[in-house]
């Protein structure tokens, strides 16, 4: 059965938005597996995060990232990677379609970083990779 890691970053959680996001990923159906509070370390991040290491955004995302706890969770379900990141909608909020989590919920703040409230993997592979990240 596919996994998959999603993160409610640092913005879900100070907006006390965890439950309403989990909520919307159980209603699809998938089975929450591991659920955790934490507080990220950089080098964790720079693990998450490797495929953005030099952009532009990078730094400003890995300060967001480390400015307050996240909440990790693995979910399990068929096609559970597609169908979150389906729920969660497209990464910049001004333009995810509503009715998706960054949609309903998220807005452009005029920061260096999308705050787009939540992060899935994008992968088969991603997921078993940000898993032990997450969950060692
Ligand atoms: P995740 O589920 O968080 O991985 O989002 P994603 O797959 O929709 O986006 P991606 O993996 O490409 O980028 C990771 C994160 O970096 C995004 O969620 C944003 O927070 C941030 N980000 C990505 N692209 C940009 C960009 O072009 N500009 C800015 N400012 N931030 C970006
Ligand atoms: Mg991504």
């Amino acid at each position: 059965l596919e996994r998959t890691l999603i993160l409610i970053k640092p913005d879900g959680v100070s907006r006390n938005l965890s439950g309403a996001i989990l909520a919307r990923v159980e209603a699809k159906g998938y089975t929450l597996v591991e659920l955790k509070k934490i507080n990220a370390t950089r080098a964790m991040l720079e693990q998450h995060y490797e495929e953005h290491v030099g952009k532009p955004f990078y730094e400003p995302l890995v300060e967001f990232m480390l400015s307050g706890p996240v909440v990790a969770a693995i979910f399990e379900g068929n096609s559970v990677i597609a169908g979150f990141r389906s729920l969660a909608g497209s990464t910049d909020p001004t333009t995810a379609a509503p009715g998706t989590v960054r949609g309903d919920f998220g807005r452009d703040w005029g920061l260096k970083v999308q705050q787009n409230l939540v992060h899935g993997s994008d992968s088969v592979e991603s997921a078993e990779r940000e898993i032990g990240i997450w969950f060692a």
